[in-house]
């Protein structure tokens, strides 16, 4: 299932980010600020479970979240949007997931991968500002899978159809959450109009 967030903060936050002339500091303020409205929205179904406490004045039951919560950045540009969503959730637990795309062939390589032991029941978020033409979330996709998780959601700023098609294709029960859907790849696999490289952009290595 393809969901794409509509609300007026985030498209107004995401027009700051797509503005060439936006520097790093606005751009990750915007990317975290995003990813916490995000996770607001994902979060709407996190089942809850009853808990039995006493507030100052009485016993009486009430909720609390029933599952753990891992994130998974894909390295490097994922990690822009950690902090907005460690802020409205502080209890998530973090893996990480190293990958970049190969600028000549797109395809992505592995460099890095470590998983929290919850990860196997937990509800897995695997975050990347970009879904482009889907080749490293498919990849963060299987290697959450080999450690076992089942309960995975996408979450990504910016995507293109090429992209969302090829990981449904691949992972169909994987629920992808966008900011954005845009129009297209470009011949470098640059998705218009984007918002450029997002790893350089947070990290200022252009
Ligand atoms: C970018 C982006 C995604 C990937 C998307 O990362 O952050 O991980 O490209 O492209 P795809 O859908 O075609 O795989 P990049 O490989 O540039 O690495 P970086 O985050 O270290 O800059
Ligand atoms: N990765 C990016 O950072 N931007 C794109 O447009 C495509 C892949």
């Amino acid at each position: 299932m393809l969901k794409v967030l509509q609300h007026p903060l985030i498209t107004h936050k995401l027009t700051q980010m797509r503005k060439k002339e936006t520097g790093t500091k606005d751009f990750r303020q915007n990317l975290d600020e995003i990813a916490g409205l995000m996770a607001y929205e994902i979060s709407r179904d996190f089942p809850l479970q009853p808990v039995e406490i006493e507030t100052p004045v009485a016993k009486t039951t009430t909720y609390e979240l029933a599952k753990e919560i891992v994130l998974v950045p894909i390295l490097r540009a994922g990690l822009g949007m950690v902090n907005g969503i460690c802020d409205l959730i502080p209890t998530v637990k973090i893996a990480h997931v190293g990958l970049y795309r190969d600028e000549e062939t797109l395809e992505p390589h592995t460099y890095f991968e470590k998983y929290p032991k919850e990860v196997k029941d937990a509800i897995v978020m695997i975050v990347d500002p970009m879904l482009a033409t889907g080749g490293s979330a498919i990849a963060a996709i299987d290697m959450v899978k080999k450690q076992g998780a089942k309960n995975i959601r996408l979450v990504c700023l910016v995507g293109a159809p090429e992209g969302v098609r090829a990981v449904e294709e691949a992972h169909p029960e994987v629920d992808i959450y966008l900011a954005a859907l845009d129009e297209k790849l470009n011949e470098k696999g640059y998705i218009v109009p984007g918002l450029g490289d997002a790893g350089d952009r947070i990290f200022g290595t252009k």
